[in-house]
């Protein structure tokens, strides 16, 4: 019996959905993992973004901040293929023109996406979540190898390390934290390996101690992986970021490190409050 991954199998081999990513095609050779330059989105004739330029280095960890409607989360949709743009040039590397590509293409170049609202299977294992995310980028293989090999199961148990969860291995997940059910998505991205992580809104809904050990997380990820977080609590971004972006009515407002932007007049304006 075919599993509905293995219908959505395109003839090259690829799989859809979830995708199958090879991390390793980017190019990332000049610096710049991620390229946007003078992205323009249009809803009946409101622009959401407005010649929007930001460049995410190789390996960065990257926060965006801004007022609700600055055009954040559609900056994603852009980069995700979610949202087409009427103008502008978005590159994945040096190569990589994600304006020609649909979102399981996208997904496929290695750029993963964390929605606000944690989508783990409820029913499923800590372990199986983690299992399932892998496979869904295997599960082309799956006749010939139905069994998790060693490496799989060390990769798991690896990811468990990363985000905490190693004791809660044989946990359904429905019973985790809020906090933990989030750590749960991320693990389950990172099992994909994306060279390129977008993460909004991470630690809504999190206790403060849960957002604490995220922000240890993203430390301990940056230089792995690049990152970019859309968040709208300071103490976390101040924890973790390097360069802020701050993006005010589809456009950079400023950039720079947190206490650049934090003393910036405007951000201070249209953002922070006096
Ligand atoms: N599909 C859409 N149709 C019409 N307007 C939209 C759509 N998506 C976003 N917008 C508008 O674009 C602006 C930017 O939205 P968004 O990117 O969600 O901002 P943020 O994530 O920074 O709060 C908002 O004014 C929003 O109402
Ligand atoms: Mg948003």
């Amino acid at each position: 019996m075919n599993s509905p991954v293995e219908e959505s199998v395109n003839p090259n081999g690829s799989t859809t959905g979830l995708g199958h990513v090879v991390g390793d095609s980017v190019d990332v050779s000049h610096g710049p993992i991620l390229y946007l330059d003078d992205i323009t989105v249009s809803f009946d004739g409101f622009k959401a973004l407005n010649r929007l330029t930001i460049t995410v280095d190789a390996g960065e960890l990257r926060c965006v901040i801004g007022p609700n409607g600055a055009g954040k989360t559609t900056m994603m949709d852009v980069i995700t293929g979610k949202t087409r743009p009427d103008e502008g040039t978005a590159f994945f590397g040096q190569t990589i023109d994600l304006t020609r590509l649909t979102e399981p293409q996208i997904a496929h170049a290695g750029i993963g996406r964390k929605f606000q609202k944690p989508t783990v299977f409820e029913n499923h294992t800590v372990f199986e979540n983690l299992e399932l995310a892998m496979k869904a980028d295997k599960r082309v293989f799956a006749s010939i190898r139905a069994r998790r090999t060693a490496e799989e199961i060390d990769s798991i148990v690896e990811t468990m390390e990363t985000i905490d969860l190693l004791p809660q291995a044989d946990l359904a997940a429905g019973l985790l934290s809020h906090g933990q059910k989030q750590w749960l998505e991320i693990g389950m991205l990172l099992m994909q390996e994306p060279q390129l992580l977008l993460l909004d809104e991470p630690v809504a809904g999190m206790t403060d101690e849960e957002t604490a050990k995220t922000a240890q997380l993203f430390k301990s990820l940056a230089g792995k992986r690049s990152i970019v977080v859309v968040e709208h609590d300071m103490e976390f971004i101040s924890e973790i970021a390097a360069t802020v972006t701050v993006l005010h009515e589809g456009a950079v407002l400023a950039e720079g490190s947190m206490d650049v932007v934090q003393s910036d007049e405007r951000v201070i304006e249209v953002y922070l409050g006096r």
